[in-house]
Formats: structure tokens, sequence, C-alpha cells
């Protein structure tokens, strides 16, 4: 087997792999397989909206495989351009409205990429391989930050926190409830561009 590696994914090509994609996320978080069939609609709408872009981690069973970007995934993470008709927009706009005033959300919101999801199968955990899948999604970026949202977990001891962190992702609403999930999640945020050359 030969390294693993990262490249960009074109629509078509997550078009493609849309099923595969959507399997490493049932499993990295842990959800059960049924929930992939109902995310498939709302992640090939993602991929038509403006400033989408996507990254896979790859095993390539052969040194040919990287240029015709073949192989299992292992990793995929995507993305978009944020903007107000959007319902994360909506819904982070009044969490933050709540906590620092209208003006201040407007500002945090002006011009970001939402970092939509990022996810390494359990089997590939841990290698630096989300880390390097961060840096090849967000890399060349034009918004001027980046927002995501992750589960609150005690202590932020798990591997998404310390990759965020690492990443110096910043606090910008904690413990906030999205409408129809009674999860808290915290917002983070970093402004862009994001270098890699710091570990
Ligand atoms: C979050 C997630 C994408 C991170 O990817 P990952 O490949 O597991 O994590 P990383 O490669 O960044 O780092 C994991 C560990 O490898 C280590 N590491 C980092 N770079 C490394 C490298 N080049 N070589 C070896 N190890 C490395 C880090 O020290 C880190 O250790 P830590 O977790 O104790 O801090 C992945 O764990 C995952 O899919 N988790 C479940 C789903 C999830 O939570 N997604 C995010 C939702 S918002």
């Amino acid at each position: 087997m030969q390294q693993p590696y990262v490249a960009d994914l074109a629509p078509e090509q997550m078009r493609d792999r849309l099923h595969e994609a959507l399997s490493i996320y049932v499993r990295a978080m842990g959800y059960p397989a049924s929930v992939a069939r109902r995310r498939a609609p709302m992640w090939a709408e993602h991929a038509l909206r403006p400033g989408w872009r996507a990254a896979a981690v790859l095993a390539p069973a052969a040194e040919e495989d990287h240029a015709a970007l073949r192989g299992t995934l292992l990793g995929i993470a995507y993305g978009y351009t944020g903007a107000s008709h959007q319902w994360w927009y909506e819904q982070v706009h009044r969490g933050l409205s709540r906590a620092r005033g209208s003006t201040a959300a407007e500002q945090v919101l002006e011009d970001y990429f939402e970092l939509t999801e990022l996810h390494i199968h359990p089997s590939a955990q841990g290698q630096g391989l989300g880390d390097a899948l961060l840096g090849q999604l967000l890399g060349g970026c034009p918004a001027s930050r980046v927002l995501l949202s992750t589960p609150e977990v005690v202590g932020e001891a798990n591997r998404a926190w310390r990759l965020y962190r690492r990443r110096g992702f910043e606090d910008v609403l904690r413990d906030f409830r999205f409408d129809g999930d009674p999860r808290a999640f915290a917002v983070l945020g970093r402004a862009l561009p994001l270098t890699m050359t710091t570990a």
C-alpha cells in the first residue's frame, strides 16, 4: 500500500464518490448508516453553492493512482462561502446577536468560508491526515476567515478540538443550540490564510 495523499475534489468527483464520502462521515461520527442516505441530497446541493470546495484523503493502491485521483477514500472535507440566506448563517447570526449584538454578528459573518464537514475514517485517525486535509481544503481559500461548528465536549478532549486549537481556531460562540438539535455546539473561527508551516 502506498502512502495516503490529499487532493482537491472537483464537484463531479464528489458526485461520483458521494456514497463513499458519506460512509466515511457516518463512521467517523458514529452515526447509523441510515443517516448517510438522508444526508445525500444535502451534500449534493451544497456542492452547487458558490465557493464550494472539497478535499479528500486517498489511499492509492499503486503510484499511478495519484495522478488519476484513484484510491480508497480515507477522509473527506468540504465547505462553501457563507451567505445570509443560508440556514447555518441565520442560526449563528441569531446566537451571536443575542450574545454580542447584531452589529458584531454581522461583522463576524461578513466574509467567511463555512467549513461544513471534516472527517477521517476511524481506522486512519491519529496519523496527521485530518491536519493535512484541513490544510488542503483551506489552502488558497479566498475568504477572510473560516468558521465551523463542532459539538461541545467536556475539556475539549477529542481529536477535532485538539486539531482546531492546534491550528489557531478561537471561540466565536459557545454552548450554542441549533434549532432541531438538542446538543450544545461551539462555533469556532480563525482568520485566513491558514499557514501549515508549524505543527
Ligand atoms: C477530527 C478528525 C478529522 C481529525 O483527524 P485525525 O487525522 O484523526 O487527526 P490529526 O491528524 O489532526 O491529529 C490526530 C493526532 O495525530 C497527531 N499528529 C498530527 N500530525 C501528525 C503527523 N504528521 N504524524 C503523526 N501524528 C500526527 C496529533 O498529535 C494528534 O494527536 P492528538 O489527537 O492527541 O492531538 C478525525 O479525528 C475525525 O474524523 N473525527 C471524528 C469526526 C469529527 O469529529 N469530525 C469533526 C466534526 S466538527
